[in-house]
């Protein structure tokens, strides 16, 4: 098959994941907490990577990847207010040295989203020291792994979390306040500055950047296209506006568009988003303007029956070779996710992965469309 579609040398091909969402036996974190409290959906054992990720990890190789993003658990790290566990250090240093043994590219996320109990009771990022409590959890985690990984970035998905805590309230801490909103969002911003610069004193060849979730709003006419230029400076720009200057790269998630008051009429997943894949590459074009290598963090689709999961993964990835071409300077591509997983506040219904998890068992089963993922990973492009 000729390759239509050839990537830069050196791209980097991976999937993702996050600490809570597959490790298991996280009791001591927000969610834990309120799920025990019947306001979010149990974790429990997730998909066990925690103990099972050699085993994951010969599948990521088998799958042609190159490179992998994972996270930490900040609750594992700092059970206790400024006490850090060095035994689970030990663990994700035997995790990420597993990655490395196999060639792979490592991107940590130091924060995704959970929160240690400790923090979390204190008013977490609403107390007035939050960003210094971050500031000290997310150095300990650069220091403790900056000899093994390859690249780090410290938060994933800043507006997701502020709108779904704080303004939806449907994750914690349940809350619909604007205010809070904004306010947390800016001590996000300002935490990643200090972190980003304390980090770099000390070792100006880190890597570090930031994970955003960008949605590529629209517009058909006049008034919604003001509209759609508003909520893009509102969600995609704001953040990010925030930090420009102090990250060495932009980490894009991509899932969506939203189409202002018109109706857009494409399949959906199982998630009930509509699949549009040129989105993602009008969402890497506007980042241009930030001046950084741009990765793309997390794209992917839940489709239980993996029967959409193949044109998904190759439409968007068409979009960001066109971005290339475009002159936007694109290092990667990385699926959500590599397995099943828990998808917060839906449980564990939705299945997002290039691999099928058996929550009873705990059997992998490769799907199809990973087989075609990994002939692009493979030829570098398809
Ligand atoms: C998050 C993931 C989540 C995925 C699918 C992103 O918002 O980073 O944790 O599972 O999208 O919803």
């Amino acid at each position: 098959m000729d390759i239509k579609f050839k990537f830069p040398e050196g791209f980097l091909w991976g999937s993702a994941t996050s600490s809570y969402q597959v490790e298991g036996g996280i009791e001591n974190c927000d969610w834990a907490l309120e799920a025990k409290n019947g306001k979010v959906p149990f974790c429990g054992d997730a998909c066990m990577h925690y103990s099972n990720y050699k085993d994951d990890f010969d599948i990521v190789e088998s799958l042609g990847h190159n490179a992998h993003r994972m996270s930490v658990e900040w609750a594992r790290i700092e059970p206790t207010e400024g006490v850090f566990d060095e035994k689970e250090i030990a663990h994700y240093r035997e995790v990420i040295q597993n990655l490395k043994s196999r060639n792979l590219y490592v991107s940590l996320t130091i924060w995704h989203f959970t929160l240690p109990v400790w923090f979390y009771e204190k008013g977490g990022f609403e107390a007035g020291n939050g960003a210094d409590v971050f500031t000290r959890y997310a150095l300990k985690v650069i220091d403790s792994f900056s000899d093994i990984v390859d690249d780090f970035a410290t938060i994933n998905e800043p507006m997701v979390w502020t709108s779904n805590g704080y303004i939806h309230a449907n994750w914690p801490p349940f809350k619909r306040t604007i205010k809070k909103h904004v306010d947390i969002l800016n001590t996000l911003a300002k935490a990643h500055n200090n972190i980003y610069k304390k980090a770099k004193e000390k070792n100006k060849d880190l890597v570090i950047g930031v994970v955003k979730d960008n949605i590529y709003f629209e517009g058909k006419n006049f008034l919604t296209k003001k509209i759609a230029k508003f909520l893009t400076w509102f969600w995609n720009d704001r953040f990010l506006d925030k930090v420009a200057g102090n990250v060495d790269y932009i980490g894009l998630n991509y899932y969506f568009h939203s189409p202002i008051l018109f109706k857009s009429n494409g399949d959906r997943t199982d998630m009930g988003w509509e699949i549009y894949p040129k989105g993602l590459y009008h969402m890497l074009m506007d980042l241009k303007k930030y001046n950084v290598p741009v990765t793309v963090a997390e794209n992917g689709i839940a489709d239980e029956g993996d029967t959409r999961r193949t044109e998904f993964i190759r439409e968007h990835i068409r979009w960001v070779h066109k971005a290339i071409e475009d002159g936007v300077p694109v290092i990667g591509y990385s699926y959500w996710s590599l397995l099943d997983n828990y998808e917060w506040a839906l449980g564990f219904k939705k299945r997002f992965g290039l691999v099928n998890v058996d929550y009873d068992t705990m059997e992998r089963g490769i799907r199809n469309s990973a087989y075609a993922y990994k002939y692009i990973c493979e030829h570098n492009g398809f």
